[in-house]
């Protein structure tokens, strides 16, 4: 991997971390960490993330990708929208905290989902023969 892709990498990494944190956070504490993103920030998260993820999209069409790489992106990438989606509802002004807890519920436990599925895709490309 050239050194502006890692970057771009650890740039989705990061962009990921911000966005998803918050439901991982209240995930693991059972509804008791809310931690809610203000929506302009939410937003340059989302915008980073997903212009680093069609990079390295495109990168990886550029060398091929095995069979099953292109089902497993699109199932990331439409949990990846319900995360990022739940991002922007959760900041408005309108939820209750148990509203929000449930919310960010289900972003920590798509997170988890994604973050493997990632994983099985890199996986594709780099281990898999
Ligand atoms: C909150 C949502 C997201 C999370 C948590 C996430 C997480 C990650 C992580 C952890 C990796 C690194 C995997 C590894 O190298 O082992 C990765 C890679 C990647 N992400 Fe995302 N991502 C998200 C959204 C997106 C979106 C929206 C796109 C597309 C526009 C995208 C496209 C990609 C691609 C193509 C890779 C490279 C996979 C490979 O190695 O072939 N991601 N993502």
């Amino acid at each position: 991997m050239s050194l502006p892709s890692s970057l771009t990498l650890g740039i989705h990494i990061l962009m990921a971390m911000l966005l998803a944190g918050g439901g991982l956070a209240a995930l693991f504490s059972g509804g008791a960490t809310i931690s809610v993103l203000p929506r302009r920030s939410a937003i340059i998260g989302i915008a980073l993330l997903i212009i680093t993820g069609a990079n390295n999209f495109i990168s990886r069409m550029g060398t091929g990708v095995p069979k099953g790489y292109h089902m497993w992106f699109g199932i990331k990438f439409l949990l990846a929208l319900h995360i990022l989606a739940m991002t922007v509802i959760v900041s408005g002004p309108q939820h209750t905290p148990e509203k929000r807890a449930r919310l960010l519920k289900g972003v920590g436990a798509s997170a988890i989902a994604v973050v493997l599925i990632s994983v099985y895709l890199n996986f594709l490309v780099t281990g898999a023969h």
